[in-house]
């Protein structure tokens, strides 16, 4: 994925005469290329003057950053106890078949990042995928085909 560095320059001016809005900065950084290259951290370091090793130690210790590429849609399967149970595992498989990747990766073509999530609050509606924030619980196959195939308006939403 190439970066867009006139708008990492633009996010860094906003934040020049501040020193003290150096999260701020990594998470807007963040928010605009949808993770933290190493490439720009280094650039970021270079630009306001803080060294390589802090800007790393904060886009670590904040679980928000993510130093590997992530899909435009974020797809997380509930694990829990009550969705496992409900057949989460079957789900999880049928979700990674169908785009190829394993947990924890990205499609080839950048739409898709695929988690595992450990029970969202929802155990009622399990099995559960959660796509961009939004929960589909009772979740089956076909559902999956729907929302991953690109048309979720046509998938109810359980919450
Ligand atoms: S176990 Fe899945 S929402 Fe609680």
């Amino acid at each position: 994925m190439k970066v867009d560095f006139e708008k990492v320059n633009g996010i860094i001016e906003k934040y020049r005469d501040d020193r003290e809005a150096i999260i701020a900065l990594l998470q807007d950084i963040s928010a605009e290329i949808r993770y933290l290259p190493e490439e720009v951290i280094r650039h970021v370091s270079d630009e306001i003057e803080v060294p390589v090793s802090r800007l790393y130690s904060l886009a670590t210790f904040y679980t928000s950053f993510r130093l590997e590429p992530r899909g435009e849609h974020e797809v997380q399967i509930c694990m829990g106890t009550a969705c496992h149970v409900r057949g989460a595992p079957r789900m999880l498989e049928n979700v990674t078949q169908k785009l190829n990747i394993k947990p924890g990766e990205t499609t080839g073509d950048g739409k898709f990042t695929v988690e595992t999530v450990n029970c969202v609050g929802a155990c009622a509606l399990g099995p559960l995928l959660v796509l961009d924030g939004k929960y589909y619980g009772k979740l089956t196959q076909r559902k999956i085909e729907k929302l991953l195939g690109g048309s979720d308006d046509e998938v109810e939403q359980s919450c």
